[in-house]
């Protein structure tokens, strides 16, 4: 039987009415229809479904949607403010993180995440940071590069506002 769960996606506010055991990888893809958390391994382990509950990473393919009841979760696609991007997708940009369409979303949210905690990582830091999250194909350190890089961004933005 399906429950009804109050949760914010990206802050608009949803009412929705899920089964117990869809997962919050489902409830946004398939039911919400925003595509940016991507399904792996689907097994907590690729961290290509990464998005942010109350500021913080978690694999929603592990995560039951039933348990964001009251919380904020925030996805790829909320990173942007309007046609401003985020300075983790402008350094991603520039300096050649983004090199799949498939991990570049959970890389995003697990570096925010991070960044959220710690603004100011080293590149031992970032590593660990980004632990969860595996690229299969072109490698790390370009997507590092542009971790440290946004995280100089932000600092620089902070101080001059
Ligand atoms: Fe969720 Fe791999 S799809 S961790
Ligand atoms: Fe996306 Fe390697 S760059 S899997």
């Amino acid at each position: 039987m399906k429950k009804i769960l109050n949760f914010t996606l990206n802050g608009d506010p949803y009412e929705v009415a899920v089964k117990p055991k869809t997962t919050l990888i489902e409830l946004i893809r398939d039911e919400i229809g925003l595509t940016g958390p991507k399904v792996g391994c689907n097994a907590g382990a690729c961290g290509a479904c990464t998005v942010l509950v109350d500021g913080k990473a978690v694999d929603s393919c592990s995560v039951l949607a039933l348990q964001v009841e009251g919380h904020h979760v925030e996805t790829v696609e909320g990173l942007a403010d309007g046609e401003k991007l985020h300075p983790l997708q402008e350094a991603f940009l520039d300096d050649g993180g983004y090199q799949c369409g498939f991990c570049t979303p959970g890389m995003l949210m697990a570096a925010k995440s991070l960044l959220n905690e710690n603004p100011d990582p080293s590149i031992h830091e970032i590593r660990h940071g980004l632990s969860g999250n595996l690229c299969r194909c072109t490698g790390y350190v370009r997507i590092i590069d542009s971790i440290h890089d946004a995280a100089q961004r932000m600092k620089k933005e902070g101080g001059e506002s």
